[in-house]
């Protein structure tokens, strides 16, 4: 059994906080080879670590329609259930394979809005110990501008660890 997560033990500083969540999810997640759990544990320490997150989750690619994304474990509102690889800003990463921030989603052509309230999002793919992508970790803020190169390297990183067996792979 995991011990409690106390968020407000975190460092504030944002690089630093993803650095120190990185090891507390590696704890967490020790031993279990479930991937739901995995997911649904990384969406929940997300959001809990930052407030902030509006919607913090994962989109898994459908092994029975390899071009389409179905939603996966999350924290937030109601997302939408399924998008095609290259529409939205999910859709796009699953696409290049590569990290996705928009600083203003009315700007980014065909983003879909699950959450009205969506200013910005940053948006990873998930790639599993042989490279293969098997999901994407989609984050949104109410807030213009939210998410920047630390965001993306934070997030990449805990990803890494915990779908591809990266814990050894250097912190950012
Ligand atoms: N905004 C996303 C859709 C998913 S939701 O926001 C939960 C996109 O354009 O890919």
């Amino acid at each position: 059994m995991a011990e409690a997560f106390d968020a407000a033990g975190l460092p504030l500083d944002k690089a630093r906080r993803y650095v120190a969540l990185r090891a507390e999810i590696a704890a967490v997640l020790e031993g279990e080879p479930d991937l739901v759990a995995r997911m649904a544990t990384v969406a929940a320490m997300l959001a809990q670590a930052f407030p902030q997150f509006l919607w913090t989750g994962f989109y898994v690619v459908d092994p029975a329609s390899p071009r389409e994304l179905v939603v996966g474990p999350y924290q937030g509102t109601l997302g939408c259930l399924r998008i095609g690889f290259g529409k939205g800003v999910c859709g796009a990463a699953a696409e290049q394979r590569r990290t996705q921030v928009v600083s203003d989603v009315d700007a980014f052509p065909g983003h879909i809005a699950c959450d009205s309230r969506s200013r910005s999002e940053i948006v990873a793919p998930v790639l599993d110990g042989a490279g293969r992508l098997i999901a994407v970790l989609d984050v949104d803020s109410a807030e213009l501008g939210a998410f920047d190169d630390a965001d993306a390297r934070g997030l990449e990183a805990i990803l890494a660890d915990t779908f591809a067996g990266r814990a050894e792979t250097t912190l950012p």
